[in-house]
């Protein structure tokens, strides 16, 4: 199996070598968005510096811009194992669902129903309730609260001859849940329904392998797995051939450009190359035998996997010896191939936000509230309250980062 290169990762990433009062900075904020390897900052100050530019003209800084757009979706065809035309980039995978939602709602018919689940991002919630406007019938699809794993029971009994679109997420931002997309897109194929994913949240834990799912759609936002501030969508090409999206009259009806509205983030996409390509090398390092950067980058997340699923194991487990401690999500380790390193708590007598206070001054960096996984807060019973208080570990995180934590939350909660 590859081993991942800690070392040599963490080396990579400039921000990590913070400090707050006096504390090295511990990043386990990554759910809402990851540092950058020192080369993504590279990448894009020499977009800024060499190329700035719009696309499509007769000199030097628009064709280095042009060649740099074709190898973003090179790189992130890469990552998601599709063809280059099937990925479409825009500002943030917010954006993107919206405005695949305006175009899917201009072929539903009247009486077409949609599923979404309880376990989603609003992001893959909202987009798909807008198409109310159009007709869509609306279900939602609900959780087995002990866990917070998505109820397949529910699921198979929501999706109906009249479903036409099936949104669930690959990995819950809240509590890590890994839902099982590959069944969702059985059962939804079965109806005739098409499939979105969500692996806003998955991709930096784990392989993407679209053809395999055999998903319609499927988005991700490369600021969550080390690169800048954009967005990508994947969909396969005979549905972003038929949809039709709104668009300029003069902008190229090809994909994907039909579906890349107005000028896009040239230097996020330049930094978008080269944060596929910090994970290729991690891959490579791991597996030094592999030979094209898809390999290279499935090899990374082998590496990752087991990785992150040592910390996360040690993670749980203590977390659970800390009195008055409330968890949720999959908690016992035979379950871990089922979550992701992302937990969720909370701490009688603190609120979420208390206990993101009260570890920010000791330089540990957590989420509080709902992280706009509103349907889930709500359901568990915590919206009210404040939500968890989300830890959020990704391939940079050591175990010692992880045993600061302990020991600060157990100080905290033995001392209340
Ligand atoms: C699971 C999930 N889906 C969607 C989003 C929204 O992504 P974006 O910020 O790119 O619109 C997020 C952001 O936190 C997320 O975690």
């Amino acid at each position: 199996m590859p081993t991942l290169d800690v070392a040599w990762a963490r080396a990579q990433f400039p921000a990590l070598a913070q400090e707050v009062n006096g504390h090295p900075a511990v990043f386990f904020d990554g759910p809402g968005g990851t540092q950058v390897p020192q080369r993504v900052i590279d990448a894009m100050r020499d977009y800024l510096v060499r190329s700035n530019a719009n696309t499509h003209g007769a000199f030097a800084t628009s064709q280095r811009s042009d060649e740099i757009i074709t190898a973003a979706h090179a790189a992130m065809a890469d990552l998601l194992g599709c063809d280059a035309d099937e990925v479409v980039f825009g500002p943030n995978m917010t954006t993107l669902t919206f405005a695949l939602s305006c175009a899917i709602g201009r072929e539903l018919r009247p009486d077409g129903e949609v599923v979404v689940t309880r376990l989603d991002h609003d992001a893959n919630v909202a987009p798909w309730v807008a198409l109310e406007e159009r007709g869509a019938v609306i279900h939602t699809v609900d959780i087995n609260v002990e866990d917070c794993t998505l109820d397949m029971a529910d699921l198979g009994r929501q999706i109906t001859e009249r479903t036409r679109l099936v949104a669930v997420g690959y990995a819950s931002n809240a509590v890590g849940t890994i839902n099982d997309v590959a069944e969702v897109v059985r059962l939804a194929h079965a109806v005739g329904a098409m499939v979105f994913i969500d692996a806003v949240h998955y991709a930096p834990h784990g392989a993407i392998d679209v053809r395999a799912l055999d998903c319609d759609f499927l988005a991700c936002s490369p600021y969550k797995f080390f690169g800048p501030h954009t967005g990508a969508l994947y969909g396969k090409r005979e549905h972003l051939t038929r949809l039709r999206p709104y668009k300029v009259r003069p902008a190229s009806d090809q994909i994907p450009d039909r579906w890349e509205t107005g000028t896009q983030n040239h230097e996020g996409l330049a930094g978008v190359t080269a944060a596929i390509d910090y994970l290729a090398d991690l891959g490579r390092r791991a597996a030094p035998a592999v030979s094209t950067r898809r390999a290279a980058l499935l090899a990374a997340y082998e590496a990752i996997r087991p990785y992150e699923r040592a910390l996360a194991t040690r993670l749980i487990a203590g977390l659970l010896e800390i009195p008055g401690l409330a968890f949720y999500g999959v908690r016992a380790p035979l379950g871990f191939d089922r979550r992701v390193p992302t937990v969720a708590i909370r701490i009688s007598g603190k609120t979420p936000r208390e206990l993101a206070e009260f570890l920010a001054a000791r330089g540990i960096f957590t989420w509080d509230g709902n992280y706009y996984a509103l349907n889930l807060t709500e359901r568990l019973g915590v919206e009210s309250s404040g939500g968890m208080l989300r830890i959020g570990l990704v391939h940079y995180n050591t175990a010692e980062e992880v045993e600061r934590l302990l020991a600060a939350l157990n100080d905290l909660a033995r001392n209340r």
